[in-house]
């Protein structure tokens, strides 16, 4: 193993490591960053906006470069521009304040040879509630590194947020591995940094460590009651019922301010939750300053805190973590249930742009359509299905069509994203997974465009009509760019004026190269009727429209 020790760390011997672990030229470009455009926010990658078309591998494919080394083939093959990739305490410090880079470099190194950005997910004191990623010298020394307790003084394996020494070696570790990267990764292969995995609290609410009982003994931060005045208007329920039932205090200990339900108890581990995070993040871009976000696992309906992963960056705690998280960039998604459009609409605000790390396991049919939702409808900067490595040809075929028409098309959706030229749209699914197919209208460019769901040409019952969903762009010349799969658009005029076709022309993939193709002026549209994305595949075609009486 290359250990490295941490004063070593600096200097000379950083720009050593540079120039033999991951040999590159430097770059001049400010490192990838977030940019506001229009009434949105774009990852910024070398001077240009960049779209993460993505996928996140298997928990454990990165923690070894022969497994990883033969992954890439097929990872290239779905057409993605970028894989989210774990870089893990235990490996990255096996020993306190010896650093051995072998795994990050390695990772970097091979996303590079095959034109690959690369998102690190640091598994550092948290990985789905649990902390199994920690190194050793941590899980042993429980003296000094304190467990999470649960409310009969039962130790987990969690680390306790409220410990100092666990923040303190979390951080140093962070810290240098982003120095690392400053100096190392001079391509800018590395786009962003994901702090920690689905923090959250189980299998209770909050933690009940010595140290969390002085803490939620102790007064509320005035950081908080300060962001909640000032937000007064725009609050979650959840936050400011509590809140409010406790009379808006400015001050006063925990249950003071918000009770002692276990409503209230997640907000207080919420608090202290993305404290932590949020020292990361900083301490992180003190180093080199990435774009940094935290992920949530949601919780499912029906259930109370903790009994799901609790106080993680969930909608309804949104505002302790913006109080909380000055640093943090992102609260991010991860979706593994049906009803995706109403979860991502909850996951884009003014103040958080839509980013996904994990959108269910990688094969889901719907896959396509979720991406095309995201992308058109939410200006998300990334989508992203997990184990992107258990794809197999036949699973990974839908997503594969779905990325191909949205890298061809990414420097439209990207002058268009924050700017209201643009829309998405996806047949909705409730949490049961019953599909509403009703149709879906919106105006955009001076035309009422209504999309259908339920392909007119094919028997219903040989739909899967959640698996339909697509976008629009209304084009600087006035014409449309449709694309999807299983919509069927029609059009109508704001203004009361008939509507007609002037022009349907298909795009068509020829050698991984997209190129105008057929004019469909005839039964393909229904004579100019209907703009149809059959089901079979991804399909992209332009629209021109015209108005008459
Ligand atoms: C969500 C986690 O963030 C991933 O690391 C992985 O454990 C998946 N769940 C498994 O479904």
């Amino acid at each position: 193993m290359r250990l490295v020790s941490l004063p070593v760390l600096c200097g000379f011997a950083l720009s050593l490591l540079a120039s033999t672990a991951v040999a590159a030229p430097v770059k001049i470009a400010p490192p990838p960053h977030l940019a506001s455009h229009g009434t949105t926010q774009q990852l910024i990658v070398d001077g240009k906006p960049f779209l993460i078309l993505g996928g996140e591998l298997a928990n454990s494919s990165a923690s070894s470069l022969d497994y990883l080394a033969a992954q890439w083939p097929a990872l290239q093959a779905t057409g993605l521009n970028t894989i989210f990739a774990p870089v893990e305490w235990d490996q990255l410090e096996p020993q306190q304040g010896h650093y051995d880079f072998t795994m990050t470099d390695g990772l970097i190194r091979q996303a590079r040879q095959h034109h690959i950005h690369v998102v690190i997910l640091w598994f550092g004191a948290w990985k789905n509630s649990m902390s199994t990623y920690a190194p050793p010298w941590v899980k042993h020394d429980f003296a000094t590194y304190a467990r999470a307790e649960d409310d009969k003084g039962q130790p987990q394996d969690i680390l306790s947020p409220f410990d100092p020494d666990t923040l303190h070696a979390d951080e140093t570790a962070f810290a240098a591995l982003l120095a690392h990267l400053k100096a190392t990764d001079t391509e800018h292969t590395v786009l962003a940094v994901q702090v920690e995995n689905e923090i959250g609290m189980l299998p209770v609410v909050r933690d009940y460590s010595p140290q969390a009982q002085a803490a939620f003994n102790g007064p509320v931060p005035p950081e908080l009651t300060a962001y909640l005045k000032a937000h007064a208007g725009s609050l979650n329920p959840y936050v400011q019922s509590l809140w409010q039932a406790h009379g808006q205090k400015d001050a006063g200990t925990w249950s003071e301010v918000f009770g002692d339900t276990v409503e209230a108890q997640e907000v207080f581990q919420a608090w202290y939750f993305a404290r932590f995070a949020d020292d990361l993040a900083r301490a992180g871009k003190a180093r080199y300053p990435l774009p940094m976000y935290v992920n949530a696992a949601l919780n499912r309906p029906g259930k109370t805190p903790g009994q799901y992963p609790s106080a993680g960056p969930l909608p309804h705690l949104f505002d302790v973590w913006k109080a909380a998280g000055p640093d943090i960039d992102l609260l991010a998604i991860d979706m593994y249930f049906p009803n995706f459009a109403e979860w991502a609409d909850r996951y884009k605000r003014p103040d958080n742009p839509f980013f996904s790390p994990e959108d269910n396991q990688a094969g889901k049919p719907e896959a396509g359509a979720n991406a095309f939702y995201a992308v058109g409808q939410l200006d998300a900067i990334s989508f992203s299905p997990f184990a992107i490595d258990r794809l197999t040809p036949d699973t990974g075929k839908g997503l594969t069509a779905a990325y191909s028409v949205l890298k061809h098309l990414t420097p439209d959706i990207l002058a268009a994203q924050g700017t209201g030229r643009m829309r998405g749209f996806r047949a909705r699914v409730a949490y049961d997974g019953t599909v509403d197919d009703t149709p879906q209208t919106f105006d955009l460019g001076g035309y009422r465009f209504t999309v259908t769901f339920v392909d007119p040409w094919t028997p219903k019952d040989q739909q899967d009509i959640a698996s339909h969903g697509g976008l629009i762009i209304e084009n600087e010349d006035g014409s449309f760019t449709v694309a999807g799969s299983g919509v069927t658009v029609t059009f109508a005029d704001p203004g009361g004026m008939a509507v007609g076709v002037e022009r349907i022309v298909e795009q068509r993939e020829v050698n991984s190269v997209w190129q105008p193709g057929r004019w469909l002026n005839g039964d393909e549209s229904h004579q100019g009727r209907h703009l149809r994305l059959p089901p079979d595949g991804f399909g992209i075609q332009t629209l021109t429209l015209y108005k008459y009486r």
